[in-house]
């Protein structure tokens, strides 16, 4: 079976971060959302990835996934001129994926599900499609399903109002080689894309099996900032152990879940894990975590920092009061005003967010 990783679209809603870069690329816990992705299918027996890139991250996606390939691996890269949708997506593929089953993955998604025992079940039961499924609190925000008592999907409601099922769809899909003809027979929606559910809806109107799991297990769509931030306490939670490669003096405190990567240094600082800390940063007077990531190379000197995700190249120093819920591009500086305690200075790209006391 192969896999059709979609790591293209816009990534609008965690701007300003995706000018810069692919939001498959941002990092949780120091490594990027899609070597998880990439992580998880190849533990389920995956070893054909096909992978969607645009054309603005479409390079930086490729040398992101040099450095994970494994020697057993075939990657071939499908570009989407633009991101016309999902289904849209699963159409340019075609010459890639050709007749095969193949399961299709989210690349802004993180999930902790046996993806091998899935992939089992849809080839063992014949089924024409299956889908991934998760109980939510508020279903209104997602496309929903609504089955009959086999597990069957009826009907898919994209962001009900109503809603009969809060069973959300996640972004984890298994298909047969009917999904194509479907595809062919939409429309683009209201939003201009075309949309998977809608060519999964056809597949249910043409009496195709379209067979659906309930996750119970965590899914994480880290298409914005609270989720991003939510994705990195649960894996930090999950994952993390203690392990320190760097240098810690004496004069600080490691409580908790902490790596220290190789190069870095801690100097009189408290550090609550979990939390990590990437290659040669330098940690200063500095009280750190809990559930916080620090890229490679960063600079923390007389500050307090928690529940955070900073990227590489950042430095922060001497910033009163506590940095907490916070998420920084490369390179950012927060340091103190050297001239005024009265006013604050900026130097902020597009929409960025600043919240003062
Ligand atoms: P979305 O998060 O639905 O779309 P987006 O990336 O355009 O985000 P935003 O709403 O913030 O602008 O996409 C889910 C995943 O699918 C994500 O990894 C991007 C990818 N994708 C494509 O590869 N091609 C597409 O045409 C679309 C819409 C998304």
């Amino acid at each position: 079976m192969k896999a059709l990783i979609l790591a293209g679209g816009k990534g609008t809603r965690l701007r300003p971060l995706t000018y810069a870069m692919a939001k498959q690329l941002v990092p949780v816990a120091n490594k990027p959302i899609l070597h998880y992705a990439m992580d998880g299918l190849y533990q389920g027996g995956i070893r054909d990835f096909g992978i969607i890139i645009s054309p603005e991250t479409g390079e930086a996606i490729k040398q992101s996934l040099q450095g994970w390939k494994k020697d057993d691996v075939r990657l071939t890269f499908i570009l989407q001129d633009e991101p016309a949708g999902l289904a849209h997506a699963v159409k340019i593929a075609k010459p890639y994926l050709e007749d095969e089953d193949f399961i299709m993955y989210l690349g802004d998604n993180l999930i902790n599900a046996d993806l091998g025992s899935h992939i089992a079940e849809f080839k063992a039961k014949g089924f024409d499609a299956s889908i991934l499924l998760k109980q939510v609190p508020n279903p209104s925000s997602f496309g929903v399903a609504e089955l009959d008592e086999t597990g069957q999907v009826m009907r898919l409601v994209e962001k009900p109002k109503d809603p009969k099922s809060d069973l959300a769809l996640v972004g984890v899909y298994l298909f047969t080689h009917r999904i194509f003809d479907a595809i062919d027979r939409i429309k683009p929606s209201w939003r201009g894309e075309l949309e998977i559910t809608d060519a999964i809806q056809r597949l249910i109107e043409d009496s195709s099996v379209v067979h659906s799991r309930v996750h119970t297990g965590w899914w994480l769509d880290t298409g914005k900032k609270d989720d991003l931030l939510a994705a990195n306490t649960i894996v930090l939670g999950d994952y993390m152990n203690y392990e320190v490669a760097g240098e810690v003096d004496a004069a600080s405190s490691l409580q908790g879940d902490v790596h220290v990567e190789a190069g870095a240094v801690v100097r009189n600082s408290r550090i609550q894990g979990p939390v990590m800390i990437g290659k040669g940063c330098l940690i200063e007077n500095a009280v750190i975590g809990p559930y916080t990531s620090i890229g490679d190379g960063c600079a923390l000197k007389e500050c307090s920092v928690e529940n955070s995700v900073i990227l590489e190249g950042c430095h922060i120093e001497a910033v009163p009061g506590r940095i907490e819920e916070s998420l920084l591009g490369k390179g950012c500086r927060i340091i103190k005003s050297p001239v005024s305690q009265e006013s604050h200075k900026f130097l902020l790209a597009d929409h960025s967010e600043i919240q003062v006391i």
